[in-house]
């Protein structure tokens, strides 16, 4: 928590990236026993970006990363950290972040993976801003990066159809310790982030390198997932807007991790935010894990609802139970 309106890190650009592929549910109708009207009716979700041959975690998040970049007009070289949220690494090791790094053509600075699941992008963010802060780093790239497709059981249909693939990255400088900006400025407010690990098992994955040695497909029991998501993220929401000092009707848009319009919408009624504030785009790219929220926030910036001085509250709940939010100003 910062103290009054003195801000934390700025973010300069945003950035995303998609798999060329479109599932979409008509499609998935034909393999297994579900219907589009059963999707949309309790999701919200209409399709869906599957990666293909040759794409990876890695390869959408490096795509999202240089999308950033060109947003904030840097160049890698201006990078001095990479923070990369991802469930599906490309590998169990090393970080994917490095990966990218290579990519990118920036090797040297640090660069590492968040594992938090789908709240991986606002664990990310923190971190980043907690290292610009300190001054470990003076400009980072947050990448939250998912290939879920490669770690879903396509026979199950509680769960097959309600993930997607993709990435979605924000560059952010460090504040100007010298220089604090009161009464408003751009730059990070305040975040929190809490975790449950009670909860494992009501959504896990079933394989890992040290239990199964195998990869493992992703397990959930969604009900429940869904009732504790309503009730964590209300009570995150009012934490942050507490410590921030500012009522719901100050936020200009919610960019929420996209699981379920029907958990959008419950969370945003409890906290009297209209639907209007509300990004969605659970319709077109399903639940994405850690990319959900920057994917959003990108979407939404570049077809110019969110603009420069909007005040956006990012929000997620995920795997762990993980659930944490975080307001900044543009
Ligand atoms: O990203 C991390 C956070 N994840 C979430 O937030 C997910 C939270 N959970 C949810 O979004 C919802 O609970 C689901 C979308 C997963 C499920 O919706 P629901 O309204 O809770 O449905 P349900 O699980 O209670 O299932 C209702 C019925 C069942 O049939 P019976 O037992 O009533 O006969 C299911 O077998 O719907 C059936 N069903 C399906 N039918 C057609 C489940 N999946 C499907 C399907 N197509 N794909």
């Amino acid at each position: 928590m910062r103290s009054g309106c003195v801000t934390g890190s700025r973010l300069l650009g945003s950035g995303s990236a998609l798999p060329a592929r479109v599932l979409t549910n008509a499609d998935l109708a034909e393999q297994i026993d579900t219907s589009d009207e059963w999707i949309v009716e309790r999701t919200g979700i209409r399709q869906r970006h599957i990666a293909g041959e040759g794409e990876t975690t890695s390869t959408l998040a490096t795509a999202a990363a240089r999308a950033a970049l060109a947003d904030a007009g840097l160049e890698q070289g201006d990078i001095d950290l990479i923070v990369l949220a991802t469930a599906t690494p490309d590998n169990t090791f090393p970080a994917t972040a490095t990966k990218v790094q290579h990519a990118l053509g920036c090797n040297g600075c640090i660069a590492f993976d968040v594992a938090a699941v789908c709240s991986g992008f606002l664990y990310a963010l923190t971190t980043a801003d907690s290292l610009l802060t300190t001054g470990a780093a003076k400009r980072a790239l947050v990448i939250g990066a998912e290939t879920f497709s490669r770690i879903l059981d396509w026979e199950d249909r509680t769960t097959c159809v309600l993930f997607g693939d993709g990435a979605g990255a924000v560059v952010l400088a460090a504040p100007d310790a010298a220089n604090p900006v009161a009464g408003g400025g751009p730059g990070v407010i305040a975040s929190r982030l809490h975790a449950d690990g009670s909860c494992h098992d009501l959504l896990y994955v079933d394989g890992g390198p040290s239990t199964t040695q195998t990869v493992g497909h992703l397990r959930m029991k969604g009900r429940e997932v869904f009732r504790h998501a309503v009730v964590n993220l209300a009570n995150v929401l009012g934490e942050v807007i507490e410590d921030a000092g500012i009522s719901a009707e100050d936020i200009d848009w919610v960019v929420p991790h996209q699981a379920n319009k029907r958990i959008l919408d419950a969370t945003a009624k409890k906290l009297g935010i209209p639907a209007e504030k509300v990004i969605v785009t659970v319709d077109i790219h399903a639940n994405t894990s850690a990319a959900s929220v920057p994917l959003a926030f990108d979407t939404a910036r570049r077809d110019g609802r969110i603009k420069n001085g909007d005040l956006v509250m990012f929000e997620a709940m995920g795997g762990g139970f993980t659930w944490g939010a975080s307001l900044i100003r543009i």
